[in-house]
């Protein structure tokens, strides 16, 4: 018997990957090859950055230290984060509370907003997926990450959410190619409808191929602040540099109440995950505590991994060269999937980029089969040519989340081979099309 629970990105993939190492943008394998990391999306500076193991080693000589004790170290890491990651922002952001992971922060995040308004239901958008713990939970809309059995093997959803969750059309707009919508756009009138009498709305951005949409944010914005509810941006997967700015959030003119962060923060070498007050929120809480108290929130090793993750993208000008490499990929993408007739749809920013297929089970980017999904076939293709693509569970879908440290080569290396992947899907839809 196997000792190890485990969980598998690709859905229905039996390939079975054994990582013993890693340097830069790639992966050491037990089988002797180095694989090129292409999706990985806390990994921003890649595998062992000499400067993030030095400071790692540093950090285990602090002290056993909870969130309820003063720690200098955890204050700089907050000073920092507003310093650098809200460099421009100063005018309403306010402060920082660190925690474990995107599920968990999100999870504190809504049961402030709960608390703060008193008000239960919670709104997200169409294919969000916001954690596997508590509010986070319950407001993932993805139909296969519920933290029960997989559809996939037969299996069953836990107990369905307490919350009651109101589902926002999400933005239009693709790249390439158009979306396979769950639901009809919505007019602001609409959406205020459905914020009506909602604690927060939250709002990601990569989650199920759908990106940034300036116009779309300041509207669920401003419904949400006409109704008292709360703005929630969940930048686990977009903050920290991935976009080629510090946050998406930043394009639109609104500004949230609460951003919510994880995965790259802490440079992929700890556990991360933040929320961050506005100056507004802060001033509501007027002094109240904040009962959340969490043995391992904001670890010392954790706080220094962070301090040293902002001070490279900073000084590294990582920012510049990410915004640069996202129009070159963007426009490749383009090229690539005009050539392959199973791209349905391509759309991205920055560093993150999704590629959704037409499958033999088109409108399908559930995972609620029990076939092999076309994307994980692409993978097994790719990962045959040392090269790591990441499907999202989805039947259709795949990814690319690349370090943001990518060399141009590495980054061509990494198109070629999903270009040349493709081919298993086209072969699939010429025989299932029609
Ligand atoms: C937008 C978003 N929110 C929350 C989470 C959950 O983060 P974690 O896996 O660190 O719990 C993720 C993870 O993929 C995410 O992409």
């Amino acid at each position: 018997m196997k000792r190890l629970l485990s969980t598998g990105l690709n859905a229905g993939s039996d390939t079975v990957v054994e990582v013993v190492g890693g340097k830069g943008a790639w992966f050491e394998l037990s089988d002797g090859r180095r694989v090129l990391d292409g999706s990985n999306s806390a990994g921003a500076l890649g595998h062992a950055h000499p400067e993030m193991v030095e400071t790692i080693r540093k950090a285990a000589d602090y002290p056993v230290v909870s969130e309820g004790w003063f720690f200098r170290e955890r204050e700089k890491a907050a000073e920092d984060l507003i310093d650098i990651g809200f460099a421009g922002e100063h005018d309403w952001v306010g402060a920082v509370r660190f925690g474990l992971s995107g599920s968990e922060i999100n999870d504190l995040a809504l049961s402030l907003a709960q608390a703060v308004t008193g008000r239960a239901p919670i709104a997200t958008r169409e294919r969000a997926y916001h954690g596997l713990t508590g509010l986070s939970r319950d407001v993932t809309v993805q139909p296969q990450w519920h933290g029960g059995l997989s559809l996939m093997s037969g299996g069953v959803r836990p107990a369905a959410p307490n919350t009651e969750t109101r589902i926002i059309a999400a933005p239009m707009g693709s790249l390439y190619g158009t979306r396979d919508y769950d639901l009809p756009p919505e007019s602001p009138g609409e959406v205020e409808a459905k914020l009506d009498g909602v604690s927060a709305a939250i709002i990601d951005y990569s989650q199920g191929g759908i990106y940034h949409d300036a116009q779309w944010q300041d509207m669920v914005a401003a419904a949400a602040r006409k109704k008292g509810a709360l703005w929630i941006a969940d930048e686990v997967i977009t903050g920290a540099g991935r976009m080629g700015q510090w946050f998406a959030f930043q394009w639109g003119k609104s500004r949230p109440d609460i951003v919510t962060m994880g995965k790259a923060l802490a440079g992929g070498a700890a556990p991360i995950g933040a929320v961050i007050l506005s100056k507004e929120m802060v001033e509501r809480l007027d002094g109240a505590a904040w009962q959340a108290y969490s043995t391992f929130r904001g670890h010392p090793i954790t706080m220094s991994a962070v301090r040293t993750y902002l001070r490279i993208v900073k000084r590294d000008a990582l920012l510049d060269r990410v915004a640069a490499l996202g129009a070159v990929i963007g426009a490749r993408l383009v090229e690539i999937a005009k050539k392959h007739p199973s791209v349905a749809r391509v759309d991205g920013r920055g560093l993150h980029w999704t590629i959704e297929l037409h499958g033999p089970h088109w409108k399908s980017w559930r995972a609620d089969t029990s076939v092999a999904p076309i994307a994980s076939k692409v993978a097994a293709r790719a990962l045959a040519n040392d090269v790591v693509i990441g499907t999202s569970g989805e039947q259709t879908s795949l990814f690319l989340a690349p370090p943001l440290i990518m060399s141009d080569e590495e980054i061509a290396r990494l198109l070629d081979v999903l270009d040349d992947a493709l081919a298993v899907a086209d072969e699939e839809h010429a025989r299932t099309a029609g």
